[in-house]
């Protein structure tokens, strides 16, 4: 369905790989598709216990693609992308996801959705929606702040800047960090130990964790993609987006 993601099925670990390095795997609309088209598959396969996404060892995914955004034309609710942050949003079989090097927006935000996360040193992570003119998605301005609590929320999704794998680990977005070298193996090796588990009892175990905020976290999606819809359509986002295609700093000194 998409080159740029690989998907493969062996040992009751379905592996989703991100595999377009050439732009630091940003997501198109097509990659959403075939992601949620993944985990959907995932889901319903009895045969599968646990899903492992990753990118390379220095590159897990640089967010949605920029030149999308611009173009977007339909309503983000009914977007690929949407579809996507729905299906990992509510996936019933546990997620794992390795990481280094560059995990922008979207590559951040999916994290708050996986059970566990590994990530190299080289993990550099960005939530950067405000400088770019937009707001938070994936639910992500009411997982984090309950997960990192708000003063590190605050700050990650109000400055937007870039940070390391140790902040992500004392933020609670991080399970473990691990050398680059062994990213690969260590995020397989937890996907086999989770898929060697009784696996109803992981499901249950994992749908129990997550229903406190279940239905709050579908809704707060819903809101946020309305909005975000809008932001995208803002003077404000033109300029940051257009800024990074043209390789420049954004001026936003017009704006009131
Ligand atoms: N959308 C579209 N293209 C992207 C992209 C994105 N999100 N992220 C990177 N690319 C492209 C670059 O434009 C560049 O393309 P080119 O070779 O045709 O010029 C290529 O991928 C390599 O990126 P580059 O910026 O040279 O790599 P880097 O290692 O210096 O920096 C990032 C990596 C991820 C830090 C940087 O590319 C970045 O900040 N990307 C934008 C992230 C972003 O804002 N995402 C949206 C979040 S909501």
């Amino acid at each position: 369905m998409s080159q740029h993601i690989l998907v493969e099925t062996k040992d009751r670990v379905t592996r989703i790989e991100l595999n377009r390095p050439e732009k630091k795997n940003a997501l198109t609309l097509e990659m959403y598709a075939a992601m949620a088209k993944a985990l959907a598959e995932a889901d319903a396969d009895a045969r599968v216990r646990a899903v492992l996404i990753h990118g390379q060892p220095a590159c897990f995914c640089s967010g949605n693609d920029v030149k999308d955004f611009l173009e977007l034309e339909r309503a983000p609710g009914a977007s690929p992308a949407a579809g996507f942050l729905r299906a990992i949003s509510t996936a019933a079989k546990p997620l794992v996801a390795a990481v280094g090097g560059p995990a922008v927006g979207v590559g951040t935000t999916m994290l708050l959705h996986c059970d566990l996360v590994y990530a190299a040193p080289s993990a550099r992570l960005q939530l950067p929606f405000v400088p770019l003119g937009l707001l938070p998605e994936a639910a992500s301005s009411l997982l984090l702040p309950a997960m990192a609590g708000y003063r590190r929320a605050a700050e990650m999704l109000l400055l937007g800047e870039p940070f390391g794998a140790e902040k992500a680990l004392a933020a609670g977005i991080v399970s473990e960090i691990v050398p680059e070298a062994e990213l690969m193996e260590r995020g397989r090796q937890a996907a086999l130990a989770l898929a060697a588990l009784p696996p109803e009892s992981v499901r249950m175990t994992k749908e129990l964790m997550k229903r406190g905020l279940a239905r709050g976290v579908q809704e707060r999606m819903t809101e946020e993609l309305q909005l975000f819809g809008e932001r995208l359509r803002s003077p404000e986002a033109k300029e940051a987006l257009r800024a990074f295609l043209e390789k420049r700093k954004p001026d936003f000194s017009r704006f009131s």
